[in-house]
């Protein structure tokens, strides 16, 4: 034990006060901060001017940016860093900011409720009051939100769609259905990669034309196409490889082990089931986004839950699947691979 003189509060103050550090990035995304600072260097008074920021908080606002590694000074010159420029610039392909927006516009807020979630077990979104088993029916009531959660969702899911599309070894198979594609980025990035390969986008008929506006834009609409459906009703494509990008923490465990049933069922022979979500360690002590992001489906769906590899390859086991490891893709995600 150490003695009481070496004890510092540092870490708590730091956790606890996280959410100071969190809303001025999420701020500086909202207000296009780094956006405008991708087309070059500025002074103070032309960047606060150009943000509309207010005399009181201009100093501070863009002086905590570069106290927290997201912007560099240089006498009185504001710049990007190069993860800034790279992946908040709106204007880049690159951009990952969409996740940024919603957690700005929704989870911020919601996540003020996370005490009531944790002594009822209920949803804190906006599925709070209209009792949906399904979180999506509240989300996409209103096109805008549909659209930014959509795109939202390729913000956080781009570093393990480019991953998942060169690491899985993709030759033997032909056919491959992303399910619950929302913008279709996973479907996308593999046939990018992957030109032998035809895909289909599944997902709820809501979400076709923005999956059929990204397909074109990335230019591979000839070769991914939309297929409206909903896996509580229709069977799942029938195909070499089916993909599903965090989709079972949405869902409780009864409705997990459905899903991924049929998936095996929807399989070809020999096929392969790439299931990835942001997994627990199977300690449950280390990954702590993985911990955070089940809290998040606390809040956001009605029994969903993040899981470990072990869990997820006990229930590819208990479906049929002959075989099932985990590998890791980027950051926090990691793919468990079931093989049928
Ligand atoms: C959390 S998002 C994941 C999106 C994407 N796979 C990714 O990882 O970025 C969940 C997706 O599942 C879709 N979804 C929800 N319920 C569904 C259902 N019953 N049938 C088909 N898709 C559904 C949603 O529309 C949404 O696109």
């Amino acid at each position: 034990m150490p003695s009481l003189t070496e004890l510092r509060p540092d870490h708590i103050m730091q956790v606890g006060m996280g959410f100071w550090a969190s809303k001025v990035l999420l701020s500086a995304v909202e207000m296009g901060v780094f956006t405008e600072l991708a087309q070059g260097p500025r002074q103070f008074e032309s960047l606060a001017s150009r943000l509309g920021l207010h005399p009181r908080s201009s100093h501070d606002f863009l002086d905590a940016l570069v106290a927290l590694g997201l912007l560099k000074r240089s006498q009185d010159l504001y710049s990007n860093t190069y993860e800034t420029d790279l992946f908040l610039d709106r204007r880049k392909p690159t951009y990952i900011g969409g996740v940024l927006e919603m957690a700005n516009a929704r989870l911020y807020g919601f996540w003020n409720h996370l005490t009531e979630a944790l002594r009822t077990g209920r949803a804190q979104n906006e599925a709070k009051e209209d009792g949906s088993p399904s979180p999506f029916v509240a989300l996409y009531a209103d096109p805008a939100r549909l659209k930014g959660f959509l795109a939202a969702m390729s913000g956080i899911s781009r570093p393990a769609n480019c991953a998942i599309a060169r690491q899985f070894p993709w030759a033997p198979y032909k056919t491959y259905a992303d399910v619950g594609t929302a913008q279709g980025d996973l479907a996308v990035q593999i046939a990018l990669v992957n030109p032998h390969l035809t895909g289909i986008g599944f997902d709820l008929p809501e979400v076709g034309p923005v999956f059929e506006e990204y397909s074109q834009a990335s230019g591979v609409a000839d070769r991914v196409r939309f297929q409206p459906g909903d896996f509580f009703r229709h069977p799942l494509p029938r195909v070499d490889v089916i993909t599903m990008g965090h989709i079972l923490h949405d869902w409780n465990l009864a409705e997990k082990k459905m899903i991924i049933g049929k998936a095996f069922q929807a399989l070809n022979p020999g096929g392969a089931y790439i299931v990835y979500d942001a997994l627990i360690d199977d300690d449950r002590s280390k990954n702590v986004f993985g911990l955070l992001m089940s809290l998040n489906m606390l809040i956001e769906t009605p029994g969903g839950f993040d899981y470990s590899g072990a869990d997820c390859i006990g229930w590819m086991k208990e479906a049929g699947f002959r075989d099932a490891r985990v590998e890791h893709l980027a950051g926090p995600d990691y793919m468990v691979i079931g093989l049928k």
